[in-house]
């Protein structure tokens, strides 16, 4: 739960933490598939609720400012609350708006890219990079939403292939016509990363597209975001995915896509 406030005159946010929800089963149902497919970078971190997760946002935020990540300063701090300064619009409104500007959203999304390959450069990882959880202003590219922690699950290069396929998932609705020019970006990106993140980027595409054709065939409207992230994420050579069913479970709270409902 977040709500813009206004202190001394500028925009800051306040996030409260809530106590537990119900999301055990879930997460041990999407777990459990992640391991059986060899999927690790998808694996789901812990839920934390209250003030554990304010712990686990407050620690990451320190982490990722010291490794020189743009990432909102904590203005004020409480059991279950943090203040946070304002970074900006979302990178998802920005991509929305330049829907219908080409070179605008490439500029955006190669933007993204290169901030995340900057921040794994320094041992970063974020976690749900997905272009709502990115913001994008003159000040250049910052980074939200971290109650979770996926070091909690997997090492290192998991984490950062998991960031890839986050983002990757995120950005091909906004690339529905124009699908190789996504591939393009993520491709050069991977190409600059690690062996391992970029081996586990691509281990994850190559056990996803089963399920892609899968998702392909059913007539959902979400299933055509599914088929497109596919497709976009396929074509990136040792890039991935039809990782979106996973994915699936892992947004349902954030109702952007539902496994089950894509199933039924
Ligand atoms: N520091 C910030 N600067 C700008 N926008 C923010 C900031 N923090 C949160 N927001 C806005 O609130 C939304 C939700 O915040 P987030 O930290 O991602 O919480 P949640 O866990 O609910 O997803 C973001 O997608 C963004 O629109
Ligand atoms: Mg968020």
């Amino acid at each position: 739960m977040i709500e813009p406030i206004r202190i001394a005159g500028e925009t800051a946010w306040l996030k409260r933490y809530p106590a537990g929800g119900r999301r055990r089963l879930r997460l041990a149902a999407m777990d459990a598939f992640a391991r059986r497919l060899g999927l690790r970078p998808l694996r789901p971190p812990p839920h934390h609720a209250g003030a554990d997760a304010r712990a686990v946002e407050q620690r990451r935020i320190r982490q990722l400012q010291a490794a020189g990540v743009r990432v909102p300063e904590i203005l004020g701090a409480g059991r279950d609350v943090l203040v946070l300064s304002d970074l900006g619009p979302t990178l998802s409104s920005r991509m929305r708006e330049a829907a219908d500007a080409p070179a605008r959203l490439d500029a955006l999304t190669g933007a993204a890219i290169e901030a995340i390959g900057a921040g794994h450069a320094r041992g970063g990882y974020f976690g749900q990079p997905w272009p709502r959880n990115l913001t994008a202003a003159d000040a250049g590219i910052g980074f939200l939403d971290f109650e979770e922690d996926p070091l909690d699950v997997m090492p290192l290069a998991d984490a950062q292939a998991r960031d890839w396929v986050l983002f990757a998932y995120g950005a091909s609705r906004y690339y529905a016509e124009r699908p190789q020019a996504l591939t393009g970006m993520l491709g050069e990106a991977l190409a600059q990363a690690p062996a391992e993140v970029e081996a586990a980027v691509g281990q994850v595409g190559g056990r996803l597209r089963p399920w892609a054709r899968i998702a392909e065939a059913l007539r959902h409207p979400a299933a055509h975001t599914v088929a497109r992230a596919i497709s976009i994420l396929g074509a990136a050579a040792p890039l991935l995915l039809a990782l979106a069913m996973l994915l699936g479970f892992d947004l349902l709270h954030d109702g952007e896509l539902d496994l089950f409902d894509l199933l039924s």
